[in-house]
């Protein structure tokens, strides 16, 4: 009886209005209006730009930032899982592991930075605990974003997602000393159960300069 009371209470069971409304414009999935509000909150995504998707499956955020860059754009997308989504020609896509070093010295990844936008979705596998989710997510946004640091050109930009929790204010310090500005933004797309945020870096400060 308790089991049939949480699958009816869970919200990610079946498809709610923004899965189904991501779907009838041709996303696979319903974060593509986090991407798009977040765009639209600091005009994040310009024609022409390289981009680099971390993170990227099952594809939403690349087939949204395609668009955006157009054709003369190109993006390369990175997720340990195959994407479902179908992608542009300006679109390449890797499989495997985005903090794997062998893929940054062959392969796209390596090839096209610098990058206009890095973008980081990325998320841990979620374990229940919600302390070990934060900490894992801090972890994983700390990398995505040293190599954000390192594979942007300067003044580029920079989206990370993470699971808000006790060790935010790091994470936020760590992106102030990257970015000319750092903001906190919290998409109306992410659900009211939902405890992530995404830090956002514009204007990738000169890393030739030691930070003051
Ligand atoms: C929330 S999903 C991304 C959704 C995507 N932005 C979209 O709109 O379709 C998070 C993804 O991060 C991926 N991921 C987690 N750690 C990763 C890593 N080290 N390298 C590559 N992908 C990773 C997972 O496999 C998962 O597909």
């Amino acid at each position: 009886m308790a089991r049939h009371h949480n699958r009816r209470r869970n919200p990610y069971a079946k498809p709610d209005a923004l899965t189904q409304a991501a779907r009838a414009a041709g996303f696979t999935a319903r974060s593509v209006f986090k991407l798009e509000q977040i765009d639209q909150r600091v005009r994040l995504l310009r024609q022409g730009q390289r981009v680099l998707d971390l993170g990227a499956a099952p594809g939403s955020w690349s087939a949204y930032a395609a668009k955006r860059i157009g054709p003369a754009g190109q993006l390369v997308a990175i997720d340990l899982k195959p994407l479902k989504q179908v992608l542009p020609d300006t679109c390449q896509v890797i499989i495997g592991d985005a903090f794997d070093g062998a893929l940054l010295e062959t392969g796209p990844m390596g090839e096209l930075a610098p990058y206009s936008v890095v973008l980081s979705d990325m998320a841990p596998n979620t374990t229940g605990d919600k302390a070990t989710d934060q900490i894992r997510s801090h972890q994983l946004f700390m990398r995505a974003l040293e190599l954000a640091t390192n594979l942007l050109e300067p003044g580029g930009s920079f989206v990370g997602k993470l699971f808000m929790g006790g060790d935010f204010g790091k994470a936020r310090d760590a992106l102030r000393a990257r970015f000319t500005t750092a903001r906190t933004i919290r998409p109306k797309a992410v659900r009211a159960v939902s405890y992530e945020i995404y830090l956002v870096g514009l204007s990738l400060k000169d890393q030739s300069v030691p930070a003051s």
